[in-house]
Order: structure tokens, then C-alpha cells, then sequence
């Protein structure tokens, strides 16, 4: 039944044809960057992918048309894979020109939603209450508004004698001194009756200090018409703080950090000293795993329950199974662990490594595409690059895989139950047969047959008595 609401084919005075428009073409001049505004990264990921992520709880990604402009490009790929929509601004003259240019994308919906990407705070609940009640209010515009200590740089919102309909929106800049002191500000988020928007939009103009057209004149315009503008607040003001300079975006950033590690407390986590922590919006974690002081979990890791993640861990796009113990400073990226498994101090798995159950990586070894299997362990100082390492192996300390010879990379096998010597140096490409023995310091240039040992160094010499005689020559 919900489901309805969005559906085009359906529309009915209860069911409305919902779009949701997000303007994001402008180039944010007050950050000093070269990256357009909305790409800028706040809990891991774009501004932008935020706003979009919650517009898709409230409709299908064919009903939200992205406004682009600022190198509309980058922006378009960044997000593309989401499934919505794009309206081309090729040239950004102001929110109320984002909209008109969204006009044919727009005819056909009864209601427009339109949000303003560069407020990544907020909630798919706020949209949904400023939905609904738009359609119950029966107006034409409704916004959301929201009052802040410091309202400075923002909309102020004018009210019709102190009642629920707003006469009109005054912009920072030409606010009188009265209207500054208004706390009540515009969040930039708004409702429309999408026919009444279209009907009214040319008559928005370019008369103001910042030579643009502004969304938000549309209050005073269709107070004239005696059209009904309404506005209603939102619960939690810091839900539309905007990101406009880099102050903001930090403060917004640590924001929606410290909401991620509630959410991860109140399921079951521990994490001391969350504030210290690096925890991206997406990353999963399992119930009565415990997160350490200066941890970083970043982009699509998921963290499995009962683990202990020790500080200055740095893990990045990886799975991590249960019962596994990440010991200090190990930095993970792009690979797999499973259950049981214990990593560092110190460890650096890089991308494509698989370490098997209960598998354990000790300090400094770096591995890179490899898969370790079951119960193997390689506790100190190894380079493992492109290699298979089957079950129940030992890798003694200091072994290197050399699987790259200027030109290609090549592959190590290394099979079930083989015992590595320290200090070996295993020439790829290379096979070591199961339960295979290399001798310590060997250097292996030829595959090694099952069951064998393989010694690859030259024999020790004695000369006994040396060291004195050389002693005593000195006296
Ligand atoms: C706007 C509102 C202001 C409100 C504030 C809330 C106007 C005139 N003012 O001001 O009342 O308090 O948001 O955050 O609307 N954009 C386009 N095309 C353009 C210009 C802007 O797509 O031609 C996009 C921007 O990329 C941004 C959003 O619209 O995502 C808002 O634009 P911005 O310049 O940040 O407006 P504010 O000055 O913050
Ligand atoms: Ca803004």
C-alpha cells in the first residue's frame, strides 16, 4: 500500500505523485576548492550520496532528479550508481534557477520535495513530516524551518503575524536589522505543489545583492497570489546545518561520527573513547565487539560480534568474521578475515588478502592478494604477495615471496601443512608440495615436491681457532 505513494502509474488525491529534487550545481566558492561542494566527504562519503541515500527512504530513485552544474561530470559519476536522475544547470544562476531548469523533468508530479544538497543531516522522518504535512495543510509551498542560536548566513523566515503562514523569506543579505534578530531560519528544504511552482516561477527576478534567483522569493510571490505558504520546524535544528564553509563540515562530520558510535553502542558495541574514533556511515559492526581508543573503520567494512579491534587499527572496505582479535596499528585494506582469526601488532594486510579461520599474521608482515589458509600462521616479518598458502602452514620469520621480476607478478603455491624456515626467499613462480620442509635462509628457485625437505643455501664452514689467531696478530 505505501508503496503506492511513489508509484507514478497511481495518482489519486491521497496518493500524490511525489518527486524529490536536490539542488546540487553550485561550486560552495566558500570552501576554496577545487572539488565541487557536494563531493566533499563527511563520514566517509560525499555530501551529495547522503542527501540522495535519504531521499531514497521517502521515494524511488526514478522520482529524485539530481540539479547538477558545477562540474556536473564528477558529480553525475559519483552518484550515478544510485539509479536517480539528472537535470543539467550549465550555468548556476541561483537556487530558483536550479528549479526552473528542472521544469520538464518535473511536469506530470503533484508534489515536488526539494532539498538542498549540501545538508547531509537530514532525516528520511523530517522529510516525510514536511511531506505530509504540505498535503495536509493544503498549500502551495511549505518550508522547513528550524531556529538557531547563531542564524547568521541564513534565510530568515517571516511570519504572517505570528501565525503558521510565513509572509515571506528575507536572505542574510538583505535582512533589516529587526529581521536579523530572527531566529527562525529557512533550512532550505521545502514543499511544493509542483503545477503552482511552474505557474509561478518566471516571475522570480534577479533584483537582489547577489544578482541570482532565489527559491526562496517564491514565499513572498505566492503570498501576493494568495497562495498559502506555511512553514513547520523541524525537531532537531541540527538535522539542516548546512556545509559551507569547512568549519561547518568538520563540525557536521564529528556530528554524524558520534551518532554512528551511538548507534553502534545502543547495538551492542563497545567503543571507548568514541570521540578518537574514525567510524564511516556504512560500516557494520557485531554485538560485544570491542573498538579501542584511535581506531579507524572506513567505507563498506563490516566487523563481525566478539571481536576486539586494538588501537590505531586502520581497516578500510574490509569483512572481518567473528572471534577475531586485530592487534595495535594493523592497517587492513579491501581483504577478508575470517573467525578465530589474530592480526598484528602491526600487520599490513593489503588488498585481496584472505586469511582462513583462526589464522594468524603477526608484527610486520605485509601481505597482497594472497589467501592463508586454516590455522596457518606467519607470525614475524614476511613480505606474502600473490600467493596461495594452504592449511596448518608455518611461515617462519622474515620469509619473502619474490613474486614480481621487474616485469610481471608471478604466483606462489604453498601446500597444506608446509613448514617455511626463517629467512627463506621463495622465487615465484613457485609451487612447495604439501608438508613439504624448506630449510632456514633457504633460497627456493625450484618447486619442492611433497613430503621433501629443500635446503637452498650454501653448507656452513668451521675454521676452527680464527677469531684468536686473528686476535692475537692485532697484540
Ligand atoms: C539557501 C537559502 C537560504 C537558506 C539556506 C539554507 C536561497 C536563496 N537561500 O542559502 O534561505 O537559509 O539555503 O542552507 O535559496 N544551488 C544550485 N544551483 C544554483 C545555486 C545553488 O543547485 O544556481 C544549490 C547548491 O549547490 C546548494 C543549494 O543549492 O546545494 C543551496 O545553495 P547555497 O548557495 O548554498 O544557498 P545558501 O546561501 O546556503
Ligand atoms: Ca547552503
Amino acid at each position: 500500500m505505501a508503496k503506492a505513494t511513489y508509484t507514478k502509474s497511481e495518482p489519486s488525491p491521497q496518493h500524490p505523485r511525489i518527486a524529490i529534487a536536490v539542488m546540487a550545481a553550485g561550486k560552495g566558492t566558500r570552501l576554496k576548492s577545487k572539488h565541487p561542494k557536494v563531493l566533499h566527504e563527511i563520514g566517509g562519503k560525499p555530501i551529495l550520496a547522503h542527501v540522495i541515500a535519504t531521499a531514497q527512504k521517502v521515494v524511488p530513485a526514478a522520482d529524485i532528479f539530481v540539479i547538477i552544474g558545477h562540474e556536473a561530470e564528477r558529480v553525475r559519476e559519483a552518484v550515478a550508481a544510485t539509479g536517480v536522475k539528472f537535470v543539467l544547470q550549465a550555468e548556476q544562476r541561483g537556487t530558483g534557477h536550479a528549479l526552473m531548469v528542472a521544469r520538464k523533468a518535473l511536469t506530470g508530479y503533484d508534489q515536488v520535495v526539494v532539498l538542498s544538497g549540501d545538508a547531509p543531516l537530514i532525516t528520511a522522518e523530517t522529510i516525510k513530516r514536511l511531506r505530509d504535512f504540505h498535503a495536509a495543510q493544503k498549500a502551495t509551498m511549505t518550508l522547513l524551518s528550524a531556529d538557531l542560536d547563531n542564524p547568521y548566513g541564513y534565510g530568515r523566515v517571516i511570519r504572517k503575524g505570528g501565525r503558521a503562514e510565513v509572509q515571506a523569506i528575507v536572505e542574510e543579505k538583505s535582512a533589516a536589522p529587526q529581521q536579523k534578530k530572527i531566529r527562525e531560519i529557512n533550512s532550505g528544504f521545502y514543499a511544493f505543489d509542483a503545477p503552482a511552482l511552474y505557474e509561478h516561477i518566471d516571475r522570480l527576478s534577479t533584483a537582489n545583492p547577489h544578482g541570482e534567483y532565489y527559491l526562496t522569493d517564491l514565499a513572498a510571490i505566492f503570498q501576493r497570489a494568495r497562495k498559502k505558504v506555511v512553514a513547520i520546524k523541524t525537531e532537531d535544528a541540527g538535522e539542516v546545518l548546512g556545509t559551507n564553509t569547512r568549519a561547518e563540515m568538520m563540525m557536521l562530520d564529528a556530528r554524524l561520527r558520534l551518532a554512528k558510535c551511538r548507534e553502534l553502542l545502543d547495538a551492542g558495541v563497545t567503543i571507548f573513547y568514541p570521540h578518537t574514533c574514525v567510524i564511516d556511515s556504512d560500516v557494520e559492526v557485531g554485538p560485544d565487539t570491542v573498538i579501542e581508543p584511535f581506531v579507524q573503520l572506513l567505507g563498506s567494512t563490516k566487523i563481525g560480534a566478539d571481536c576486539r579491534i586494538r588501537s590505531y587499527s586502520i581497516i578500510g572496505n574490509s569483512t572481518v568474521a567473528d572471534h577475531v582479535t586485530v592487534k595495535p596499528g594493523t592497517i587492513m585494506e579491501d581483504s577478508r578475515v575470517a573467525a578465530g582469526a589474530v592480526i598484528g601488532p602491526y600487520s599490513h594486510l593489503r588488498s585481496g588478502s584472505e586469511v582462513g579461520e583462526g589464522a594468524h599474521l603477526g608484527n610486520f608482515v605485509e601481505t597482497k592478494k594472497i589467501k592463508l589458509g586454516k590455522g596457518s600462521k606467519a607470525n614475524h616479518l614476511s613480505y606474502l604477495g600473490d600467493a596461495e598458502i594452504g592449511d596448518g602452514v608455518n611461515i617462519g620469520a622474515g620469509t619473502i615471496t619474490c613474486n614480481y621480476d621487474g616485469v610481471n607478478k608471478h604466483r606462489t603455491i604453498i601446500e597444506d601443512g608446509v613448514f617455511i624456515g626463517s629467512d627463506s626467499t621463495l622465487v615465484a613462480p613457485i609451487k612447495i608440495g604439501r608438508g613439504a620442509y624448506v630449510a632456514a635462509a633457504s633460497c627456493i628457485t625450484e618447486d619442492v615436491p611433497a613430503d621433501a625437505l629443500a635446503l637452498g643455501r650454501a653448507r656452513q664452514s668451521v675454521k676452527e681457532g680464527w677469531a684468536r689467531q686473528k686476535r692475537e696478530k692485532r697484540r
